[in-house]
């Protein structure tokens, strides 16, 4: 599998995967291809236009299969972050002064300051369900009693980037339900991990990013096709209305990247033999033996923030070397050809309640490419820092 990651026979260690994750050489040749053969806008009359009509609707059913939604509520945007502000707004108006929205302390910012900025404009409540600072795990009971009457949306990720900790998804999904809330949550960091269901585990709103499951640089939002139709969308006048997810897809779309994100699926359906069920499986066993690695590796005077154990966690650590600047860690690592993320990677609750500064720390990120000799490599650069 390795051998179609072009990116990956360089020799590099590429652990930065939850900031971006490389490419395999079938998405490469389906952004290429669809720019050489079918580059065209949507709806005209001929060849490379209804090519790209085809195209876009292929990618919009992948995105329902890899999401667990439907394909009408797909969206597809310039990536998460821009796409959740715009839904944000979109639901804001929706909503009365003193109606209240719960943020979590777990999120990566792109699934909080789109709720601080809507409940300024107006004059919502956001509460914040905390985390335990122990495992750096959401605190689920805490959430729940945050929720009350006037609980419009819960704002949860389904893992975070920054320490890999996984939520229960289906749990927190009911609780906004017996509220009347909308459940409204963050995958990019749990799709390369995970199987997502956003309708198995209730969820109203998913967003997720390609890029960070080795396709190209776009954001998806899988949106429940009642809502995205009921949803008032800033659109031009002339712009088609369906389906509804479409709705939110305002201007012309990156349809490359939309055609990368189609062979990006179709990539980790051959991990599972046609199958994202048994590709994720597979995944989840081969991330699982990665982390036990690691963890049962580290040294002495590394600082772990984030679960001690393989288990409710993807395989993305956190953790900060004594007496050492998280940059300069990452610097003396990259002279050996690892790739590691250091600072907050915008995920400033979890690292203001680690009581974290500017500097944050380091994040190191296997995903499925990954191999046992290049946690080895990490595991030996750390101890020689
Ligand atoms: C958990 C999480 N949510 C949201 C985002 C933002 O995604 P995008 O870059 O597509 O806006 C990121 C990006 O790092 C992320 O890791």
């Amino acid at each position: 599998m390795r051998e179609r990651f072009p990116a990956l026979a360089a020799g590099a260690a590429y652990l930065d995967g939850p900031g971006g994750s490389q490419t395999p050489q079938e998405v490469i040749d389906a952004v290429a291809g669809y720019l050489r053969d079918s580059n065209a806008n949507l709806g005209g009359a001929f060849a490379t236009s209804t090519a790209t009509d085809d195209s876009v609707a292929r990618a919009r059913l992948d995105a329902a299969e890899f999401t667990g939604a439907e394909p009408q509520g797909i969206a597809f945007g310039a990536n998460m972050t821009t796409l959740n502000f715009q839904l944000a707004h979109a639901v804001g108006r929706t909503l009365q002064a003193g109606d209240e929205i719960v943020v979590t302390q777990l999120d990566h910012d792109a699934n909080v300051s789109p709720w601080l900025l809507v409940a300024r404009d107006h004059d919502l409540v956001v509460r914040t369900a905390p985390i335990r600072t122990d495992d750096v795990t959401l605190d689920e009971d805490a959430l729940e009693e945050l929720i009350g009457k006037r609980t419009r949306v819960v704002a949860f990720t389904l893992g975070s980037n920054a320490v890999g900790s996984i939520p229960n998804a289906a749990r927190i999904a009911a609780a906004a339900h017996r509220a009347g809330a909308l459940a409204w949550a963050d995958g990019v960091h749990l799709a390369p991990h995970r199987r997502l269901r956003a309708r198995a585990w209730g969820i109203d709103v998913l967003l997720c990013s390609p890029y960070k499951f080795f396709g190209p640089h776009l954001g998806i939002a899988a949106i429940r096709p009642d809502l995205a139709e009921s949803l008032p969308a800033d659109r031009v006048r002339p712009a088609s209305e369906t389906p509804p997810g479409h709705r939110f897809e305002t201007g012309t779309q990156s349809h490359e990247a939309i055609a990368g994100t189609a062979a990006a699926v179709d990539y980790l359906r051959s991990l599972g033999d046609g199958e994202l069920d048994a590709a994720f499986e597979r995944i989840e066993r081969h991330e699982t033996a990665l982390a036990e690695r690691f963890l049962a590796g580290i040294p002495d005077h590394l600082t772990l923030y984030g679960i001690p154990r393989p288990k409710g966690r993807t395989p993305t650590f956190c953790f900060n070397l004594a007496g050492h600047e998280p940059r300069s860690v990452a610097a003396r690592l990259a002279e050996r050809g690892i790739y590691v993320w250091d600072g907050n990677y915008y995920a400033l609750e979890p690292m203001r309640a680690l009581g974290l500064g500017p500097a944050g720390a380091v994040r190191a990120g296997f995903v499925h490419y990954t191999t046992e000799d290049e946690v080895d490599r990490l595991l030996e650069a750390l101890a020689a820092v």
